[in-house]
């Protein structure tokens, strides 16, 4: 069983992106710049966009973080939107999710210029996405083919099950593991909750990403020998035996299952940590205007 390391991955990745940043710097180019824009109080999205502007600064790019509390209009949303997408200096910008119910999720998600949709949730980057055409991809499902890709995890004539359906993980991951590329080919069943027979299939599965949010819930007698488990899941429960107070679980039961399996991602430091740094990727193409 080997570990596929997110957290080694990405630090290596990231020193790539510093060494570039460097390069343009010394060249007298422009620093790549990403915004941040975050409503409410949210723990997890806090922790989220903390870590994004963490990595930003680690890698040397501009970043810029823009609040709103949770009584923001929609209105007000969209024209800050509409202010960052005719900002030169911008290379790509996000919006955290998920958004107080009063906001149209959607319509802020369309607002965004797609030529700045680091993120890759606008239906335009979606669209080229499965077309096969160049486009800003999902940070997750990025994260998760670079990490393939690094480890020549085998996928071409895989059977690959995706267990979530998810516009963020689960359907661009489908695709992407469909793609006539490498990592790709794969032959790609899509599962989730109006699943009725989902252990038949996760037993037939080469390769199973796990992206549904429930806490340990792909079990050792659910997999064969030899598989390969991505674990997309992070949720946070209480627990009085660490110092924070808290414990993250992913969606895989990683005791019961990592004896079967020829790699799989640990929660946390598996796929997490490539999250981030697929942001990062998705900042500097924009920046060096390798997608648009
Ligand atoms: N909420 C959970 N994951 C994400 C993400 O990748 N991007 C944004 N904007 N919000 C999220």
């Amino acid at each position: 069983m080997k570990i596929l390391d997110g957290k080694q991955t990405s630090a290596a990745l990231k020193e790539e992106i510093k060494a570039e940043v460097l390069k343009i710097k010394s060249a007298g180019g422009k620093i790549p710049h990403l915004a941040v824009i975050l409503v409410g109080h949210d723990g997890g999205s806090e922790t989220y966009v903390a870590s994004k502007v963490k990595a930003c600064e680690y890698v040397g790019f501009k970043s810029s973080l823009i609040r709103y509390e949770d009584n923001v209009s929609e209105s007000e949303l969209l024209a800050k939107i509409e202010e960052l997408n005719s900002d030169d200096d911008l290379d790509g910008f996000i919006v955290q999710l998920p958004l107080p119910k009063h906001i149209d999720e959607q319509k802020v998600i369309e607002a965004i210029d797609y030529r700045k949709d680091v993120d890759g949730f606008h239906p335009i980057n979606a669209g080229r996405l499965m077309l096969g055409l160049p486009a800003f991809v999902p940070a997750t499902p990025m994260g998760i083919m670079t990490l393939l890709e690094r480890y020549q995890v085998p996928t071409d004539g895989k059977h690959c099950v995706v267990i979530g359906r998810s516009h963020i993980v689960g359907r661009p991951m489908s695709v992407l593991m469909s793609n006539k590329a490498n990592p790709g080919n794969a032959t790609v069943t899509l599962c989730h909750s109006h699943t009725p027979n989902l252990k038949e299939i996760t037993l037939q599965a080469d390769i199973i990403i796990a992206a549904l949010g429930k806490p340990e819930f792909l079990k050792g007698d659910m997999v064969k020998d030899g598989v390969t488990i991505i674990d997309v899941g992070v949720t946070r429960l209480p627990s009085d035996k660490t110092k924070s107070g808290w414990k993250l679980y992913g969606d895989v039961a990683f005791d019961e299952v990592s004896p079967k399996a020829s790699y799989i991602t640990p929660v946390p430091g598996g796929v997490g940590p490539m999250t981030i740094v697929s942001l990062l990727q998705n900042t500097l193409l924009s920046a060096k205007n390798e997608i648009y």
